[in-house]
């Protein structure tokens, strides 16, 4: 029995359509209520598709206790930022969650970590919730950094209104995600177990052990079991294999 309750969030990135979305959340929404109102429900599940599915996605899970969120937002509430989509926006469409700084968006959209704070602080304070995620280059882990780049992504992008309610945080090494290679389990664990050690610097070490940690990053069926089981690992953020029902279904169930 994990100590806090296991978090797996699907990624959809880029992908798919409105009915491939109606169909993979319609699929998981059923699967999902046998666990309605249940407060010992065993694990949360979370799915974001890409903006303009949002609202479909919300309307078509129902009260099955799926949450719907979005991959990023805006970092103003409003105004004239063309392309942009703030946190009040998706909270109207049904989103409850919101990734921010995901690595794709830091490499292909130049985030910081001061840019990420603020889009969390605006997001939260609109009553969404955030996943902010950290991890380090393959350079950075050949260059022995992998500690340093953590420690400073996690204390710099971290807003003052975060607890462990609103906020979970998600250990992607970027050089994991979408390549089919994972960190040995000691090495997440190592990264996951210093997150919390600086949570608990930042906060103090109650508050540390109630935030939940993801791992990120090829996560898949076949290793699911054994990255979930590992003491620090919350839950899972997956991209490719939370586009496949069955895959991501097993990936959960892989937590229990
Ligand atoms: P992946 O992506 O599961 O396809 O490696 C994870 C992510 O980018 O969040």
């Amino acid at each position: 029995m994990k100590k806090r309750r296991p978090f797996i969030a699907g990624n959809w990135k880029m992908n798919g359509s409105k009915d491939s979305t109606a169909s993979l959340v319609g699929a998981l929404s059923l699967r999902f209520i046998q666990f309605k109102g249940d407060e010992s429900r065993p694990f949360d599940m979370l799915v974001c598709p890409p903006f303009p599915y949002i609202a479909e996605a919300h309307e078509i899970s129902g009260d099955s206790g799926l949450l719907i969120g979005a991959q990023d937002c805006s970092i103003t509430p409003n105004g004239p930022h063309t392309g942009d989509v703030s946190p009040s926006m998706l909270k109207d469409v049904g989103a409850k969650w919101v990734i921010l700084g995901h690595s794709e968006r830091r490499t292909n959209h130049g985030e910081t970590n001061a840019m990420v704070k603020d889009k969390a602080a605006l997001a939260i304070d609109g009553g969404l919730s955030v996943i902010i995620c950290v991890g380090e280059t393959e350079a950075q882990k050949d260059s022995e950094q992998t500690f340093a780049v953590i420690k400073s992504q996690v204390s710099e992008s971290l807003p003052a209104n975060s607890t462990s309610k609103n906020t979970i945080i998600a250990y992607e090494p970027v050089w994991a995600i979408g390549t089919g290679r994972t960190p040995i389990s000691s090495d997440i664990q190592a990264v996951h177990s210093f997150i919390r050690e600086l949570l608990a610097d930042l906060y103090d070490e109650t508050k540390a052990n109630e935030y939940r940690i993801l791992y990120g990053g090829s996560v898949k069926p076949s290793n699911a079991s054994t990255i979930l089981s590992i003491e620090d690992v919350d839950g899972a953020l997956v991209g490719g294999a939370s586009l496949k029902v069955d895959d991501f279904w097993d990936i959960a169930t892989g937590s229990i």
